[in-house]
């Protein structure tokens, strides 16, 4: 038995520079005709030059691979000169509370000086990509940020929002309430909860930002998915760190999921008997929701289980050493 998908995109991801670059590119150009591409480097790509620069990186790394990267500019407030010089270079600008999760000491502090800048992105048709957490307890921070949200969906209602790896059922209900909202969800969302992380021995691999939430939270994700919601696309947030900076004091948050993100996908869905769905969750609903048309990339996975690598290179993935009765063909 075979599955066929068209196109699929990663709408957040993380690919890094340097050597993890070079890593983790052609994993996810394997898989991926295109992605969503974070912009939290050490050096932040919040200028048209750095832009540039780091997209031409991604194709070189990408290797023969029909593989697009999407863009976004790291948020700061902009003119409206700088963005329509970038404007036609960019799916999107990415935008981090500041200090909330790996790189994003340079993000916003204080949302009232940002309203110049989200009138004009608003103007020029520029989508708002939001990590949206507080400072608050870490079990609290989404739900918090929903206030923001809900302020800024009303504020600029022809502003296209998308509420970066939602993980709480108050996301969910949120998203309801607004046209101009969309989300992404991650794989490991769909699958983990707190309990995997911290309920027992402590999980570095599964630890990320969002810290995964309660088994009801996971239930609202998998309604919404499994039910084709038209405003959910997947993003797989894979986000690799080396061994050393996950297994240390003071872990980085992230979880590299691009290499087992396809199989692993069909598994989850064919689970709950909605294979039907897939399609829609990995490429249709982006392409709709952002009026793209993706790169031409026909991927088959046929029902034959593999081993998860233990490692690639120095990064731990996803389901390490486990089992996925899907695989890439
Ligand atoms: C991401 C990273 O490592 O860059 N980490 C994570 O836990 N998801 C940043 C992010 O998306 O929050
Ligand atoms: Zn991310």
């Amino acid at each position: 038995m075979n599955i066929h998908l068209t196109s699929p995109l990663d709408m957040h991801l993380h690919l890094r520079e340097d050597e993890i670059l070079s890593l983790v590119t052609p994993l996810s150009a394997h898989s991926f005709c295109g992605g969503v591409i974070m912009p939290n480097l050490i050096d932040p790509v919040d200028t048209k030059r750095k832009l540039l620069a780091y997209r031409e990186k991604i194709i070189d790394a990408s290797h023969s691979d029909t593989f697009t990267p999407f863009m976004t500019l790291f948020f700061k407030p902009f003119s409206r000169e700088e963005l329509e010089s970038v404007r036609d270079d960019i799916i999107g600008i990415k935008l981090y509370p500041a200090g909330i999760t790996t790189q994003s000491e340079n993000g916003v502090t204080d949302f009232n000086d940002i309203m110049a800048t989200l009138e004009a992105m608003e103007e020029l048709e520029i989508p708002l990509l939001v990590h949206g957490e507080s400072g608050g307890f870490v079990m609290d921070r989404e739900k918090e940020f929903c206030f923001v949200y809900r302020d800024l969906a009303q504020r600029f209602p022809k502003l296209h929002i998308i509420m970066e790896h939602i993980t709480t059922r108050n996301a969910v209900d949120l998203l309801e309430e607004y046209e101009n909202l969309s989300a992404t969800i991650t794989l490991h969302h769909l699958l983990i909860t707190l309990d995997d992380v911290a309920g027992g021995m402590l999980e570095p691999d599964l630890f990320c930002k969002p810290i995964a939430k309660t088994p009801d939270d996971r239930e609202a994700l998998r309604e919404v998915v499994f039910g084709g919601h038209p405003r959910i696309m997947f993003g797989s947030d894979s986000a690799p760190h080396p061994r050393h900076k996950k297994e240390c004091v003071g872990c980085a948050a992230g979880i590299f999921s691009s290499p087992v993100a396809l199989p692993l996908l069909a598994q989850v869905f064919e689970e709950a008997e909605c294979l039907d769905k897939l399609q829609g969750f990995i490429s249709d609903i982006a392409c709709r929701r952002y009026g793209l048309v993706p790169p031409e990339k026909n991927i088959t996975l046929t029902r034959k289980a593999w081993r998860v690598p233990e490692r690639y290179g120095s990064i731990r993935p996803f389901y390490a050493g486990k089992e996925i009765r899907w695989s890439l063909v």
